[in-house]
């Protein structure tokens, strides 16, 4: 069995990180674990970029959006010498084990790390797309969920008002997870996502025929790895004539204070990640069941794409947009 006694954390950026971190460190601090902090994410580890985490190097950030380590892309760790220079690097600074949070690229990266140079690691699932297979809810995904809706309730006042339709982009990567969601918790009347087709022509006759009966205003949602806003404003401008604005959401649903879900995730994840290391489990990712109840599974499963159900959730928008 392995036995860590110094854990190394890295980090990508979204809400909740900087809790996640939080209760890594202050449970490892628990069992007089050594912890050091990984800036910059893995360009910082080729880079040897490790500073020492103590209980207080965390107190405060429980409510601040991105991470206080920093995060990056790193083109070096996609080759095999740049992740060979990252195992060297963690071995050299003694550290035992790495937990990385982080969404997909992270946790395979993790996983690499894991097969190639036998380093044992946790992922921490933490991205905004929710697209971790195996696992229901990644920290972030809620609070970009909830800043998503934020805006669009105020986008909402002005399509009232103007009599407006709106076409607005949410993020997600290739994941209709954030779309189909806000469109549901929006009220919107359509929603287009990577998960389903969708035929711009009939989305026209719609907007035509509801125009007819009075219906003017409307909030189209598109996921970004489906279609830009900007092209669907002008394909409906084009067949339909319609006043119409679009809204790409962007990084703003990235940033911004944790909500209490995606903190209580944070605080049961990190948690758990130590505790993981503690009883000798490498290699794993982790998910939140019933009753608080944390489960692990092995991180190669976590990495395999993810099959997202929206049929349920698309069927209540359509009837529910009225
Ligand atoms: O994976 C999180 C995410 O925010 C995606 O939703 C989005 O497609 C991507 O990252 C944006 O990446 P970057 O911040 O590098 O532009």
């Amino acid at each position: 069995m392995v036995n860590i006694k110094k854990i190394g954390i890295l980090t990508r950026d979204c809400a909740g990180v900087n809790a996640a971190i939080r209760a890594i460190v202050r449970t490892a601090c628990a069992y007089d674990m050594e912890i050091v902090g990984i800036m910059r994410g893995y360009e910082g580890l080729i880079n040897n970029e490790i500073i020492p985490l103590s209980s207080r190097s965390v107190s405060g950030i429980i409510n601040l959006g991105g991470t206080i380590l920093k995060t990056s892309r790193s083109k070096t760790f996609c080759s095999s010498e740049g992740r060979a220079q990252a195992a060297k690097n963690i071995r050299a600074n003694g550290i035992d084990g790495l937990i990385v949070v982080g969404g997909n690229g992270s946790l395979t990266g993790a996983h690499l790390l894991a097969v190639e140079h036998n380093i044992p690691v946790i992922g921490v699932p933490t991205t905004i797309d929710n697209d971790i297979n195996g696992v229901d809810n990644a920290i972030g995904a809620d609070t970009a969920i909830n800043v998503a809706i934020d805006a669009l309730d105020k986008i909402r006042d002005t399509a009232v008002s103007l009599e407006r339709i709106f076409v607005v982009e949410v993020m997600g990567r290739n994941c209709g997870y954030i779309a189909s969601k806000v469109a549901l918790a929006g009220g919107c009347e359509e929603v287009l996502l990577p998960e389903r087709d969708f035929n711009m022509d009939n989305l026209c006759e719609d907007i035509e025929k509801a125009s007819k009966k009075g219906k003017v205003s409307w909030i189209i949602i598109t996921a970004e790895g489906k279609a830009k806003a900007l092209d669907i404003v002008q394909t409906i401008k084009e067949k339909t004539g319609f006043d119409i604005r679009a809204v790409v959401l962007g990084h703003i649903q990235r940033g911004g204070r944790p909500t209490a879900f995606d903190r209580v995730l944070a605080a049961y994840y990190g948690n758990f990640a130590v505790e993981l290391f503690r009883k000798g489990e490498i290699n794993k990712c982790m998910r939140l069941e019933k009753n608080n109840t944390m489960v692990s599974f092995p991180l190669e499963e976590a990495i395999k794409p993810k099959n997202i159900e929206v049929e349920k959730c698309y069927g209540l928008i359509k009837i529910l947009a009225g």
